[in-house]
């Protein structure tokens, strides 16, 4: 029997368990149809993991047979291209929320194996933030977008593909009401939702424990894809950069898009407990019903005090039932976190992939390992929901998501801090460079819910980066990121100038590149 994983609505988890503690299997908002579809993928995926673009079944009501039918290596090639265009720098994209989370009576929903004993950590306490307990005060952030997701029932990525079959599907430009307002760039800021992790890690004694908050941190990145539905970030324009500065965080943040093709963001980010970096590009393998993004690259944290250097790599990111049906993400794979000067301490998390005859979904488990490979600590959780430290049913919890906003489906499923990323405070503004992402037209118009102008701006600020690739290449000129340098061993490194540059002498007296 094949029983479908399918994502399980999430509430916030009650690190503190109620006692009784349900897994919902399934969902009955989900329809037949989307239940057979997601179903077949699942065991495909399962049973098949060569790659490939041909349906498992000859009835398949969703009309991908048309594709593999008419699909010449050449068309075939190209559309898995341009997916991976449509896709690219992409790694979570569109989201499980299925479900459209309809509530339960029952709030938990931690997997069995946590249970009773579960000590609430004092960590998790909103009001403890750095920074704000020296009576600073901190600007007040918006806590909705300006407008709802538009309704985008009637874009079917499906008709749009086999509308173009044997054209040049790089070209084919996708409707901007499949983006959601933020892009790559800020997604990767997104990604230090949770940085009073590493807060916690850099006043931490305990090297094996301080490990513990660093794997926790690397799986908390992960949260707020599964809420995520169907939309994928802008691609940022080659040149085009991101700043978040956030006092209340303790934290400053920058990212640049550094090359085009290969599309590559880079990132910094600095506090006075850690440095965060990481430059991400992402493979793309399409099978039919679902995708694979396959991040490379490496992400690092340095914790001054402890002269602490970790590395690590990022798992894949599944989308299921990606042209038809209901669509949910799934990571899997395994993080592997050493600290680069010593091998006292060295850490593994596997995100476990759903098992068609196995229920539970978005599993975690780790092992924080000596140099001898004896456990010290193990790790388990969900990457949606949150992570404990100890072993079950005693456990220390260790992180939890955030609560979602109330109306967060009517609002792309962002997290309030999402939400906070692309907001544009006029003092802000003055301050900014023009190629920060906040300033780009088509994502603002699209926050505002100005579909129609967002798309006309899409197309024209694509057509200006056209245009400015001919002329480089008209000139054999190669672009020059402007706050990355490419470091020996070949990854992106900040070349430390852009908040000198900010407050002397500001980018209002700088000249800036022109993307827009
Ligand atoms: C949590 O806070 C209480 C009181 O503030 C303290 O006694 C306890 O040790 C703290 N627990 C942890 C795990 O920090
Ligand atoms: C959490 O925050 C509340 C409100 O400020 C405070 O009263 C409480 O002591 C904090 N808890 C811990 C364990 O620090
Ligand atoms: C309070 O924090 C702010 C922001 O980090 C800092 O600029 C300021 O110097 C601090 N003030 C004191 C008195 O520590
Ligand atoms: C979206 O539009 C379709 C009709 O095109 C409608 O049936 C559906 O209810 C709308 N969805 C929302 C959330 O408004
Ligand atoms: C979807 O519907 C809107 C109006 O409801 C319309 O403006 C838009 O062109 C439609 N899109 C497609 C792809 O049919
Ligand atoms: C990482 O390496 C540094 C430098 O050798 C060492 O001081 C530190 O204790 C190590 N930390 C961990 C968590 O292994
Ligand atoms: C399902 O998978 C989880 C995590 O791998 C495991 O702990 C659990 O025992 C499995 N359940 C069944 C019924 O196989
Ligand atoms: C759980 O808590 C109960 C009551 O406090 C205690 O008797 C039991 O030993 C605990 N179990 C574990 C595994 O810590
Ligand atoms: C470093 O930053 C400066 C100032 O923005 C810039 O002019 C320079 O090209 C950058 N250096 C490298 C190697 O990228």
């Amino acid at each position: 029997v094949c029983l479908l994983p399918v994502p399980v609505p999430s509430q916030v988890p009650s690190c503190i368990s109620s006692g009784s503690v349900r897994l919902h299997a399934s969902n009955p908002n989900l329809s037949t149809a989307a239940l057979g579809t997601a179903k077949e993928d699942f065991c495909r995926v399962a049973n098949n993991r060569k790659y490939s673009l041909l349906p498992t079944t000859n009835n398949s009501t969703d009309g991908s047979h048309p594709l593999v039918h008419q699909a010449s290596n050449e068309s075939r090639a190209s559309i898995t291209e341009s997916l991976s265009e449509f896709f690219d720098a992409q790694e979570v994209l569109l989201s499980a929320s299925s479900s459209e989370n309809e509530a339960s009576d029952d709030d938990s929903y931690i997997s069995d194996n946590v249970s009773d004993n579960i000590s609430m950590d004092n960590f998790s306490n909103e009001t403890e933030r750095p920074n704000s307990e020296n009576g600073t005060l901190l600007r007040r952030r918006r806590s909705c977008l300006p407008s709802a997701s538009p309704n985008t029932s009637n874009i079917s990525l499906w008709n749009i593909l086999k509308n173009n079959i044997g054209k040049d599907l790089s070209k084919v430009a996708m409707p901007v009401q499949l983006n959601e307002p933020l892009n790559t760039l800020q997604r990767l800021c997104e990604e230090l939702e949770y940085s009073e992790l590493l807060d916690r890690a850099a006043n931490t004694q305990d090297p094996f424990e301080r490990m513990v908050y660093v794997a926790t941190f690397a799986v908390s990145g992960y949260a707020s894809s599964y809420h995520r539905a169907g939309g994928k970030p802008f691609n940022p324009v080659l040149g085009e950069t991101y700043e978040c500065d956030r006092p209340d965080k303790g934290l400053r943040f920058i990212a640049e898009q550094v090359s085009h093709h290969p599309p590559i963001s880079a990132c910094h980010a600095d506090s006075k407990n850690y440095i965060f970096w990481q430059d991400m590009r992402w493979k793309n393998k399409f099978w039919g019903k679902s995708m694979e993004i396959v991040p490379v690259g490496t992400t690092h944290v340095i914790l001054p005090g402890f002269g602490d250097h970790y590395e690590w790599n990022k798992v894949t990111s599944c989308i299921h039932n990606i042209l038809s049906g209901q669509r949910w993400i799934e990571h899997y794979g395994e993080i592997s976190i050493r600290n680069t000067s010593t091998d006292i301490c060295q850490c593994k998390v596997t995100f476990i992939k759903a098992k068609y005859w196995n229920s539970s979904v978005n599993e975690v488990e780790g092992t924080i390992t000596d140099h001898k490979g004896k456990v010290i600590h193990r790790l388990f959780g969900k990457w949606n929901e949150g992570m404990y430290c100890g072993d079950p049913p005693s456990a220390t919890c260790i992180w939890r998501a955030n609560a979602m906003p109330a109306d967060h489906e009517q609002y792309y499923g962002f997290t309030k801090f999402a939400m906070e990323l692309n907001e544009l405070d006029p003092s802000l503004k003055l301050l900014l460079p023009p190629t920060d992402t906040r300033l780009r037209l088509d994502q603002r118009l699209l926050e505002e819910g100005n579909v129609e102008a967002a798309e006309e701006q899409k197309q024209n600020i694509e057509q200006q980066q056209r245009d400015r690739r001919r002329v480089l290449e008209e000139n054999t000129m190669t672009h020059q990121p402007t706050f990355f340098r490419k470091s020996k061993d070949d990854t992106w490194v900040s070349n430390n100038t852009y908040w000198d540059l900010r407050s002397d002498p500001g980018f209002a007296h700088l000249d800036c590149p022109v993307l827009w």
